[in-house]
């Protein structure tokens, strides 16, 4: 048997007449850059997100970039950020100029960790980004106070984390923004690049429209310099499709999620990820760790399971980004957690025999390991 990882083929056939007919009326409107398909797509996501605006661009690196620019964060300013994310975190705050500190993981958690964030505070510390990885939202009470407490702006990186909750509230409720990815693969996936910043901010709504289109508020009058980061009118259209269905999708991997929590209980030294007190995953990857990672891996793709390491390098061991000066043994938790972890395979649409399956490959592994 073949498990995947993700499959996007069986969700767009479910969605396809209804994303046809949202694809065509794009096209017979002739709307492809922004327009109808976008703005009403940015209202119904701050709605559901309970902000006052969403600001649609094209990536979710886009969103962060132009957040930290209303922000102004800029050259000489440090952002500390956890070095467990993915890179585009870090790429964004470079490409503004400023320097990314890394911060090792909580002790048992994936969110940063608070008590090595504040050895790392300078004179230059601007701000702090916390990354609601897998899904799951870093706890937000404890960031900021600690931001109250530096004097920092905190954004929120919620590109894996689209419909996670924390006591009822969501990202974007806490920071002065939120970015999101759109990125296919997310749990909310657009038909290409998609991705949104959300913020209650009115200047800061207003000025991440210009910095998406050139700079202006006024088409060829440029206040300042921006960028090309427009969302297409197809993937505002289609994005329109999905967030209807989307707390549906989320319910149905939690419910896979906890099938795989109840199955792997007591099986080899397999751990799962830990959810928060108040906190509701969207479920976007489904991580165990062991200590056994790359053999297990191994054994699955044997068996036909495609799993997958988010991360294997931690950002302040990547070759891009030696010039930051890190060593190995810099963030311990990070490094540890790097040779540990596996995202198995999690979609809404996984059937149970595939679950199964999996669950029997791993077994299968630990008797014969
Ligand atoms: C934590 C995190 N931040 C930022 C991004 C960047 O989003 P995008 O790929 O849409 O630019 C991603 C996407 O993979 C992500 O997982």
């Amino acid at each position: 048997m073949e498990v995947p990882f993700i499959d996007l083929k069986r969700q767009y056939a479910y969605l396809k007449d209804e994303i046809s007919l949202a694809i065509s009326s794009v096209m017979e409107n002739a709307d492809f850059v922004l327009g109808k398909g976008v703005s009403d797509f940015e209202s119904s996501l701050a709605a559901a997100c309970g902000v006052k605006h969403c600001v649609a661009v094209n990536t979710g690196t886009s969103a962060l970039v132009i957040a930290l620019r209303t922000m102004r964060i800029g050259p000489g300013d440090e952002v500390l950020l956890p070095a467990h994310t993915f890179i585009a975190t870090a790429e964004a705050i470079l490409s503004v100029g400023a320097i990314p500190v890394f911060v090792d993981i909580a002790d048992g958690s994936y969110a940063i960790d608070l008590i090595d964030a504040e050895k790392k505070v300078t004179q230059k510390t601007k701000a702090i980004i916390p990354v609601h990885i897998y899904g799951q939202m870093v706890p937000m009470d404890g960031v900021m106070v600690f931001a109250k407490l530096h004097n920092l702006q905190v954004l929120e990186d919620a590109c894996q984390a689209y419909g996670a909750f924390q006591n009822g509230k969501q990202p974007g409720a806490f920071g002065v923004a939120a970015a999101f990815s759109f990125y296919p693969g997310k749990n909310l996936g657009a038909y290409g690049e998609g991705g949104a910043l959300i913020t209650n901010d009115d200047r800061i709504a207003m000025e991440a429209r210009a910095l998406r289109n050139h700079g202006c508020y006024e088409r060829y009058v440029h206040v300042m310099l921006g960028y090309n980061m427009r969302m297409d009118g197809i993937q505002g259209a289609i994005l329109s499709v999905k967030l209807k269905y989307i707390s549906h999708w989320n319910k149905l991997r939690n419910e896979h999620a906890a099938y795989y929590r109840e199955q792997l209980s007591g099986v080899g030294d397999v751990t799962v990820e830990t959810i928060a007190n108040g906190n509701i995953s969207n479920m976007h990857l489904f991580v165990i760790q062991t200590a056994q990672r790359d053999a297990l891996q191994h054994f699955l793709i044997q068996k036909g399971v495609s799993t997958g390491i988010h991360y294997p390098v931690s950002l302040h061991l990547q070759k891009a980004l030696e010039h930051l000066d890190y060593s190995v043994g810099d963030l311990p938790r990070t490094e540890a957690v790097c040779k540990r972890i596996l995202s198995l395979p999690m979609f809404p649409e996984m059937t149970r025999e595939e679950m199964d399956y999996t669950i029997a490959c791993i077994k299968e592994f630990y008797v014969s390991y």
